[in-house]
C-alpha cells in the first residue's frame, strides 16, 4: 500500500461550507448533552459533531472538513482509519472477536514484534484495553516486583482516573474535578523540572537538574517510610502542555532510582509509539526504564494498551495475572500489530523527526514575533505553545488560550486546548505542507487575540 493513501482526502484542507460548529452539529450536541454528562472542556468550548475521518481529515455532520492537529486525543497517530489497521481489525471482527487470554495467531505475532522493537530486555508483556487499566496493572506489578508499596509521582503528571492511577496524577481543584480526598496512602508527589518555569536554577539562570534530584533523595529519606516501589512519571508531560524535562533529568533520576533500588516506571501511554520520533520517549535520553505502559497510539484508535516490564521481572507479572475480559482480544492485537508494522513500513519515525524539526523552527520563529507567546516546546509531534500576559512575569494567559483554541477551530483546525498552553498532536503521517497550514491557522488566531487584548 502506498504511504500516500491519505493525500486524496487531505486535498483542500481545511474546507468550510457553513459557520462552525454548523447547525446540524449544534442540534446533535444539544441532544447528546441532555443525557451525557461530564463532557471535556474541549467539547464544551467547541461543540462540533464529527461523522467521518480519513488520514489527517475530519468531517463534521454539516460537511465541513477540518485539518486534524489532535489525532483524536493523541490516539489516531497514523491517521484516521489507516487502511491497514482498519482491515486488520475488520478481519478479526469477522473471524474471532474474543478468546479470553488464550493464545491466538495474531497475539503470537504481536508479542514477537513488541519484544523486537523495545530496547534492552523489556519483553514481559500484558495487554489491557485502556491506559488507566495498564497504569493500575503497572502499580500492582511494581508492588509485586519490589514487595514495597510507596510511589512517587510529579505535579502536573497525568496517569488516569481510577484510584491507583489518580493517586499518581495531578489533582484538580475547583468544580471541574472534585473527587474528594482520593490520593491513596503511600502515594506522594514532587515537583519535576519545567525548563520554562524552573523551581531551582544554577547561577547562570538555567534549570538545575541536580537540585531536583537532591530534593528527591532527601524526600526518599525523610518523606517516605523507606518502602518506595517506583517513581511513576510521564517521559514528557502531555496533558500539562507538552513539557519536556532537561536532557540530563532521566539519566540522573535513573541513577538515583538504582541507588535506592527503586523502579523507574515510564508511563508512555501518551508519548510512546512514535509520537516523539522514538518508540519510547526515554530512548532520546538513553534510559531504559524498568516498567513501561503504552496506550493511545498503540492501536491507532482501537482500544488496546500494554504493560511491559524487564524480562527479569516477568515472574512478578505471573503474580498479578494477565487475565481481563477484553485485554489482548484478537481485534486489539491485530490493531496494535498493524500499527507497529505501519510505523516501520512507512518510515514514520523518520517523518516525525524531520517534520518535528520543521514544527520547532516555525514555533521558535512565532515565539520571537508574538508578545503573548512565552514559550514553545516539543519533540517530534508532541508540541505546545505557552501563552503569557507578559514575557517577563510569565503570568499564564488562560483567557487567550481559550480564545485561540476556539478561533483556530472555527477556521478549520481540529485540536486540543489546555488552558494557557496550546497543545498540538497532529497525526504522524503529516508532511510539512499541512504542518505549515495548521501553524498558519494557529498564528492567525493568536494575532487576532493579541489585537483584541490590545498588544
Ligand atoms: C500518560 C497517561 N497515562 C494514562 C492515561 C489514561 O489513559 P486512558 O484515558 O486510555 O485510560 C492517559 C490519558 O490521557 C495519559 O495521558
Amino acid at each position: 500500500m502506498s504511504k500516500d493513501w491519505w493525500r486524496e482526502s487531505a486535498k483542500g484542507l481545511p474546507e468550510l461550507i457553513t459557520e462552525t460548529p454548523g447547525p446540524k452539529s449544534k442540534v446533535m450536541h444539544v441532544n447528546t448533552a441532555r443525557y451525557m454528562k461530564g463532557l471535556s472542556g474541549q467539547v464544551k468550548l467547541f461543540p462540533v459533531c464529527f461523522e467521518e475521518g480519513s488520514g489527517i481529515m475530519l468531517k463534521d455532520v454539516d460537511g465541513n472538513r477540518y485539518l486534524d492537529f489532535s489525532s483524536g486525543i493523541y490516539v489516531t497517530s497514523l491517521g484516521h482509519c489507516h487502511p491497514k489497521v482498519s482491515e486488520a481489525v475488520s478481519y478479526w471482527a469477522n473471524k474471532l472477536m474474543n478468546a479470553h487470554d488464550f493464545t491466538t495467531p495474531v497475539k503470537e505475532k504481536l508479542m514477537e514484534k513488541m519484544a523486537g522493537i523495545l530496547p534492552g530486555n523489556l519483553n514481559a508483556i500484558q495487554l489491557y484495553s485502556d491506559g488507566t487499566a495498564a497504569v493500575e496493572a503497572a502499580i500492582r506489578a511494581a508492588r509485586a516486583i519490589t514487595n514495597k508499596h510507596e510511589f512517587i509521582s510529579a505535579y502536573r503528571d497525568f496517569h488516569g482516573k481510577t484510584l491507583g492511577a489518580v493517586s499518581c496524577a495531578q489533582m484538580y481543584r475547583g468544580e471541574t474535578y472534585s473527587y474528594g480526598p482520593t490520593r491513596a496512602a503511600g502515594f506522594y508527589m514532587v515537583p519535576r523540572p519545567d525548563p520554562y518555569r524552573p523551581l531551582w536554577t544554577k547561577t547562570n539562570g538555567t534549570i538545575d537538574t541536580d537540585a531536583y534530584i537532591n530534593f528527591y533523595e532527601t524526600f526518599i529519606k525523610e518523606g517516605t517510610v523507606g518502602n518506595v516501589a517506583a517513581f511513576v512519571l510521564e517521559p514528557a508531560q502531555g496533558w500539562a502542555g507538552s513539557i519536556f524535562p532537561p536532557e540530563d533529568f532521566f539519566p540522573k533520576l535513573k541513577q538515583l532510582c538504582d541507588k535506592y533500588k527503586i523502579l523507574l516506571y515510564d508511563d508512555e501511554v501518551l508519548a510512546g509509539m512514535g509520537r516523539t520520533g522514538e518508540w519510547l520517549t526515554l530512548n532520546h535520553w538513553g534510559v531504559i526504564p524498568d516498567i513501561v505502559t503504552f496506550g493511545k497510539s498503540f492501536g491507532n484508535g482501537f482500544p488496546v494498551t500494554a504493560l511491559v516490564v524487564k524480562e527479569e521481572y516477568g515472574e512478578a507479572l505471573e503474580k498479578i495475572s494477565a487475565s481481563s475480559s477484553y485485554g489482548g482480544n484478537p481485534m486489539a492485537c491485530a490493531a496494535a500489530l498493524a500499527s507497529i508494522e505501519v510505523i516501520e513500513e512507512e518510515d514514520i519515525l523518520e517523518n516525525v523527526r524531520t517534520v518535528g524539526d520543521f514544527f520547532m523552527k516555525r514555533l521558535n520563529k512565532m515565539k520571537e514575533e508574538h508578545p503573548i507567546i512565552g514559550d514553545v516546546k516539543g519533540k517530534g509531534f508532541l508540541l505546545g505553545i505557552e501563552l503569557v500576559k507578559d514575557k517577563i512575569t510569565k503570568e499564564p494567559f488562560e483567557q487567550a488560550g481559550t480564545l485561540v483554541y476556539q478561533k483556530a477551530f472555527r477556521k478549520g483546525l481540529a485540536w486540543i486546548p489546555a488552558g494557557h498552553i496550546l497543545r498540538m498532536s497532529p497525526p504522524l503521517i503529516m508532511d510539512e505542507y499541512y504542518a505549515n497550514k495548521g501553524m498558519d491557522i494557529i498564528e492567525e488566531a493568536i494575532t487576532e487575540v493579541e489585537k483584541e487584548f490590545g498588544y
